[in-house]
């Protein structure tokens, strides 16, 4: 029998498919749009919006650029109100319920997949190793990702991936190894320069009716943590092609 892959446990995914939270990673939308704006993207292109979250990117691409879209997301909830949104918009991006570490799908299908704050959520080898079998030879793969300025002490190390649910916390070197470990050539790093800390775009929510009161409190532990640990807590954009 196949095995499942299981959804991590993260109060903060609880939080954000709760909350609905539409370009929830750092530099929000309107850094997507910019990074976008680098690449060739025409109609007809296909792409894979990979932990589409509430499918904000994914919608922007069809709309925009009459790309052929398909959103993937772990949680149900998450795919619920990703769908929702093509259908109020009349959108033809196909939503699935389904893990990036493992996809019904053909390989090399896209021109261009995108990660945004996906891959620290998974076991990023295995994630990788997928998303490179999908590509069309030459096609691109964009990932906007959590990475540290330095290795934090272990306690501090442990309050961060027990918050999010991550299971390490890269440095620029750790993602650039992994993807040449990969395959992916080309590899380079989009001159950002913005710290986290001042880059936290005004997100959009698509609210559940039902959300625990818990849950309320972890949008502000979020900003807490990034503030308090805003000297640790980076993210890159990586470009790359196969
Ligand atoms: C920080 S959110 C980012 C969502 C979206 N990319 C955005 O920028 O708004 C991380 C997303 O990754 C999804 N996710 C976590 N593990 C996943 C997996 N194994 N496969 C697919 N999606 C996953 C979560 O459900 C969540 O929607």
């Amino acid at each position: 029998m196949e095995k499942v892959v299981p959804i991590r446990d993260s109060i903060y995914l609880d939080f954000l498919s709760k909350f609905g939270v539409g370009g929830a990673h750092p530099g929000g939308f309107e850094l997507t749009k910019e990074i976008l704006q680098g690449e060739r993207i025409h109609a007809g292109t296909r792409i894979l919006d990979a932990g589409c979250g509430t499918g904000q990117t994914a919608a922007y691409l069809a709309s925009t650029y009459e790309a052929r879209v398909i959103g993937v997301d772990i949680n149900p909830i998450m795919v619920e109100k990703a769908k929702q949104r093509m259908e109020k918009n009349n959108l033809p991006v196909k939503i699935i319920q389904g893990s990036i570490e493992k996809l019904p799908l053909k390989g090399g299908m896209f021109d261009l997949i995108l990660s945004e704050s996906v891959l620290s959520f998974v076991n990023k080898p295995r994630a990788l190793q997928e998303i490179y079998r999908l590509l069309k030879p030459g096609g691109r793969f964009i990932a906007n990702e959590l990475t540290v300025n330095k290795k934090p002490e272990e306690w501090v190390e442990n309050e961060i991936k027990t918050f999010y649910g991550f299971d390490s916390l890269p440095v620029e070197r750790d993602w650039i190894s992994l993807l040449e470990r990969i395959g992916f050539k080309n590899i380079k790093i989009h001159s950002q320069t913005t710290p986290i800390l001042q880059h936290q775009a005004t997100p959009e929510f698509h609210y559940s009716a039902h959300i625990d009161p818990k849950l309320y409190a972890v949008m502000n532990q979020h900003f807490q943590m990034i503030a308090k640990y805003h000297e640790i807590l980076d993210y890159r954009i990586f470009s790359c092609s196969k």
